[in-house]
């Protein structure tokens, strides 16, 4: 690759199809919206084999005709896309959005090696416009291990497939992108200029042959009813031997004269309809349900299940949720179960099945102490919530170091789940705070832990000191703190100690911060164990800066004047200058703006000294500093 890009530039050679041209287009700040040349339709849905003989009775009724030739394929579950190639090149990639416009994903879509970024040399020149539909998608191997890596660094395995794969096609960088095994296959041509094409079967082979992803294996013909349902029968049947994931079959008319005169609705057109599989069932038993301990402290009662394979998956536990729904389904111990599992990964217990009782079953009872450290478990009155209430409980500290690891937290890579249990097993850490004193020498220690990876995780956890408010305070689990609450949080207080002091009125005071979310906060805060974490951590080198805070409506007599500092102070640390100011009413910002009133510099001041005289922004020394605050009474 490296050669090849050297070879380019040096030469001159470089191609609108070469890969080097795949990768490289800078970060965004958000995705660009394109318009859609043609609409991008949506398919109308047939519920049952009714409504599926009723569409071929319309078609041939309107048709006019005793047989109408249909191409069945499947229904990919991917993220739908339209591609634009202009002269054969690849101009735009755009989402479905809401069908008139969708986000510009070109510089993404760029990125999937099967898309081609050039139309292969047929011999005749390329159309001046086309415009291709189709899917992007992730296949079901591809997606496992993207989810195993994502949680041995601590993050959040993705749900399904298709959300891995929407998830990737959406990102402002395409760099992430390019990381991601995303792959493509396309299904129609709505528009073609220049083409002579009489059926969707000329069509598809013609974007076969300019290099198109299309898929020769699953599609079918059909001219009758019966054939339809005899294909969704067998697609159903061999979905789990697919290598992706597909939720049902598409019927499409073939010839394109007949597409015309069956027109379109509003939103799809009546030449198509989309016959989706049922979710994926079977009834298994339930061996026991256990009370699993997550990070907040949270009892969540889970079912053992008899192994079953349901969607090529091999299902043994799986949700009940809360005690408040085991109630209404009257899930019990021993219980013949009906299981779901839709789209996602995760397994559902849709319902038991009385009928197969023998009398043996037992209702579950929320244990009235923690399963994995004894404490006292408290249920809520709807039965909705168990806790329990001892914070230093193992179960919750693992998940704890998982969250305070996580990337919107401390985002320490390397600290997932399996070294979280092993640093809590080993007596590592026995509370929170213990993480970032973790010496090199402790994680050598851990099994399955080389050398090399010890010291790359002892160094992430050495950076991880150096962070901001924000994802300390998410880092922290305060429960009904996201990213989103933090930054609110981060705006109105300067500091980690702003924020141990606020009552909780302060708190409900901001704007998007509920009672219930105040509550939650200051509770947290309040509490003695959580107060001492947070000290510790300090001591351990813990500092988070806060970019964000941006008090509004200050008093004192510094109101409405804001400073920059730079170089050193004698009397005071940057912290101790800043709180100074900001008691009294003013502001601190980072940089030199058309807001600054004053640069205040000691010794070493450097850039910010220039910026404030191209400017004209008053700079003051430490004394003319002093001399302005007594002039305020301060
Ligand atoms: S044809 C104008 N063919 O299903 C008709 N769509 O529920 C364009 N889909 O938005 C759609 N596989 O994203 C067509 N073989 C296939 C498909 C397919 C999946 C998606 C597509 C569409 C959605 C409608």
């Amino acid at each position: 690759f490296a050669t090849l890009d050297e070879l380019e530039q040096a030469w001159d050679l470089v191609s609108d199809d070469s890969p080097t041209r795949r990768v490289g287009a800078a970060p965004r700040e958000e995705l660009a919206t394109v318009r859609h040349p043609a609409p991008m339709l949506s398919l109308e849905a047939v519920d049952d084999e009714a409504d599926l003989r009723a569409f071929d009775e319309r078609c041939r009724r309107e048709l006019d005709s005793d047989r109408v030739e249909y191409v069945c394929e499947p229904k990919y579950d991917g993220l739908s896309v339209a591609l634009v190639y202009e002269d054969g090149s690849l101009r735009i990639a755009g989402t479905r959005g809401d069908g008139e416009t969708g986000e510009d994903v070109t510089a993404n879509v760029r990125t999937i090696r099967t898309v081609p970024l050039v139309l292969r040399d047929t011999g005749a020149s390329p159309p001046s416009r086309l415009v291709v539909r189709g899917e992007i998608y992730m296949e079901i191997d591809d997606f496992n291990q993207l989810n195993r890596r994502r949680e041995d660094a601590g993050e959040r395995p993705f749900a399904n497939p298709r959300n891995a794969a929407a998830g990737a096609v959406r990102q402002l960088d395409p760099a992430v992108t390019a990381e991601r095994p995303l792959r493509a296959v396309v299904y129609e041509a709505p528009v073609c200029d220049g083409c002579d094409l009489g059926s969707h079967h000329d069509a598809l082979d013609a974007l076969r042959r300019w290099g198109l992803p299309v898929d020769d294996r699953h599609q079918e013909r059909a001219d009758d009813a019966e054939s339809v349902l005899a294909y969704h029968e067998r697609m159903e049947k061999g979905r789990d031997d697919l290598a992706y994931e597909i939720d049902g079959i598409v019927v499409k008319v073939d010839d394109l004269g007949e597409r015309e005169r069956l027109g379109t609705r509003q939103r799809d057109p009546r030449w198509a309809v989309a016959y989706k599989f049922p979710p994926r069932r079977d009834v298994t038993q339930v061996a026991d349900i256990v009370a699993q301990v997550g990070r907040t402290g949270t009892l969540t009662p889970v079912a053992r299940l008899e192994p079953v394979r349901i969607g090529g998956v091999e299902v043994s536990r799986a949700s009940l949720h809360n005690l408040a729904q085991i109630r209404r389904k009257d899930v019990r111990i021993g219980d013949a179960v009906e299981v779901e599992r839709a789209g996602d990964v995760i397994p559902y217990v849709v319902r038991a099945v009385p009928e197969r009782r023998d009398g043996s079953e037992q209702e579950f009872e929320m244990p009235r102490t923690c399963p994995a450290c004894g404490g006292e478990v408290v249920v809520s009155d709807d039965l909705k919530n168990a806790r329990c209430t001892n914070l230093n409980c193992p179960a919750q500290l693992e998940e704890r170091i998982r969250h305070l690891a996580s990337r919107a937290g401390l985002d320490i890579e390397g600290l997932g789940e399996k070294r979280s249990h092993q640093l809590v097993e080993h007596g590592l850490v026995t509370w929170l705070p213990d993480v970032l004193t973790l010496e090199r020498d402790d994680l050598q220690q851990l099994p399955g832990l080389a050398e090399k990876s010890a010291d790359k995780l002892w160094r992430e956890i050495d950076a991880a000191r150096e962070t901001s408010l924000v994802r300390v305070l998410v880092a922290l689990g305060i429960p009904l703190v996201g990213e989103h609450v933090a930054r609110v949080l981060a705006r109105h207080h300067r500091d980690l100690d702003s924020l141990l002091d606020a009552d909780e009125d302060d708190l409900a005071a901001h704007d998007e911060i509920g009672p219930e979310i105040a509550r939650s906060i200051h509770a947290f805060f309040a509490t003695d164990e959580n107060r001492r974490a947070i000290a510790r951590m300090r001591e351990a080198g813990l500092r988070p800066r806060n970019e964000l805070y941006a008090p509004t409506g200050a008093e004192g007599p510094l109101e409405d004047l804001t400073f920059v500092f730079t170089g050193e102070l004698e009397r005071w640390t940057r912290d101790e200058v800043s709180r100074l100011v900001e008691d009294h009413g003013g502001r601190v910002a980072s940089s030199v703006s058309g807001n600054t009133d004053y640069v205040v510099a000691g010794p070493g001041g450097g850039q910010k000294l220039s910026q404030a005289s191209e400017r004209d922004v008053p700079v003051l020394d430490e004394d003319g500093f002093v001399e302005l605050l007594s002039r305020k009474g301060v």
